[in-house]
């Protein structure tokens, strides 16, 4: 007990044992904390060189998110997740695990905006070479693949073109080819499309989108679902297969396997302790508070997005809508056949005149501008200006939209305020008068 007789200064850090009150919180407590105390020099050591589990140091795991990770790893049916500070990182470190320098990775052409930059940009400068594809097209994969190929990436519900790939007819060639399909499921989530159900390997996460869902915290997750065998050709992946000498030369895939995730403790112990892309305590809890109510939400905004794609569609002033429920035939076939159980808050519009474009954003009163996705919170942004706004005619177009697109994130209020704020953002604006 830190009493009186410590001076002031060690009982402002010492006094107050928070541990040893044991407590049963229902809530899942936030452990804000940077480190661990071990139980003994013998124990430290162990747990460095993986022999024990135990927390460590923030950076590579920490309580409040270790339960985040095991409520997504759950969620999708996977073996184990890794939480990362926001879903660019997810990405990153997710890649990076799988392709080294002199490799080589698939992606669909229809990414989001960062992910592209990063497959196009970031990685060239690696050394990771990106081949990018009509995610429609299957031949394209196939034609694709070359034998330093690491992985195939898409995401199961395109932002902002709200289209859905073939993802059973992906993983089939990847997994022809010998190498993971990785899916980021950010916009759909496991709530309404369990990816390993259709052949992916590993799903990504933003979890700063609909699993948070309030807006206020970044984070991103990795989930190894455990399909994919590592061993099977291990001279393709010395990271997993041969000793690590970070951690007494164990060789993880002989250690880990796919069960216990090899894949993600080899992102862990190097990708997240070496680049330092890690979750706060405080937002780890933010996700899983809207983790919470996952379900409920998406059920509404389900349902309000249907009724805003069938008001744009017959909407004079609207040339195109991007979503599954304004096409007829094989896409929105597609779609229904992966999203059982409801339709994600994005999609978009596009305006008949792009020069309309500014006056109806601003117009919007109830939606509110800003480059974000997957609020409670309705939101509109023009791509081609803002998350897009480097992209290329010829890019925007193999990206599957135009600098009349206008995208929408479908929130919680009610579906006919929207409606109305639509209403009269596109009402034509009346004719100058003349004299
Ligand atoms: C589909 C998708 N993946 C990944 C990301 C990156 O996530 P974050 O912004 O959390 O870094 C985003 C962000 O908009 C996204 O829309």
């Amino acid at each position: 007990m830190i009493g009186p007789s410590f001076g002031s200064s060690t009982r402002q850090v010492r006094a107050g044992d928070s541990a040893a009150r044991g407590h049963r919180p229902v809530a899942v407590p936030i452990h804000q904390t940077a480190a661990y105390e071990f139980d003994s020099w013998e124990h430290a050591r162990d747990v460095f060189a993986l022999r024990q589990k135990g927390d460590i140091y923030s950076r590579t795991g920490n309580p409040t998110q270790l339960v985040l990770e095991e409520r997504l790893t759950a969620l999708d049916d996977g073996v184990a997740a890794l939480a990362t500070g926001s879903g660019q990182a997810a990405v990153v470190v997710a890649l990076l695990a799988l392709a080294r320098q002199g490799e080589h990775l698939v992606a669909s052409s229809t990414l989001y905006g960062g992910t592209m930059d990063l497959l196009t940009d970031t990685f060239a400068d690696f050394g990771i070479d990106t081949t990018l594809v009509d995610p429609l097209d299957l031949e394209a994969w196939r034609a694709a693949i070359r034998p330093n190929t690491r992985a195939f990436f898409a995401e199961s519900f395109g932002n902002p073109t709200a289209s859905v790939p073939d993802l059973c007819g992906i993983a089939d060639i990847a997994h022809q080819a010998g190498v993971p399909f990785v899916v980021d499921n950010t916009v759909a989530t496991p709530a309404l499309l369990q990816v390993k159900e259709h052949g992916a390997d590993i799903a990504v996460y933003s979890a700063t989108k609909h699993l948070g869902g309030h807006g206020s915290s970044l984070a991103g997750a990795i989930v190894d679902l455990g399909t994919f065998d590592f061993g099977k050709q291990p001279q393709r992946w010395p990271q997993f297969t041969e000793p690590f000498s970070r951690v007494g030369d164990v060789v993880l895939w002989e250690r880990f396997g796919q069960e216990n995730s090899a894949l993600l403790v080899y992102a862990r112990t190097k990708l997240v302790h070496d680049l330092g892309p890690s979750l706060s305590p405080f937002n780890a809890r933010d996700i899983l508070m809207g983790i919470e109510t996952l379900t409920v939400r998406l059920e509404r905004i389900s349902r309000t997005t249907a009724a805003v794609v069938h008001y744009l569609v017959q909407h004079p002033r609207v040339s195109r809508v991007h979503h599954p429920l304004a096409e007829a035939g094989a896409g929105r076939e597609r779609a229904e056949h992966y999203l059982k159980h409801g339709w994600p808050g994005v999609l978009s519009f596009d305006v008949a005149d792009e020069a309309a474009v500014p006056g109806v954003v601003d117009g919007l009163e109830l939606f509110t501008l800003a480059a974000n996705i997957g609020d409670v919170r309705s939101l509109v942004i023009h791509p081609s200006t803002t998350t897009h706004s480097h992209f290329t005619d010829e890019q925007l177009n193999r990206a599957g939209f135009s600098r009349s697109t206008i995208r929408l994130s479908i929130g919680l209020e009610d579906h006919e305020d929207l409606l109305a704020d639509l209403d009269q953002a596109l009402a034509e604006p009346p004719e100058p008068h003349g004299r």
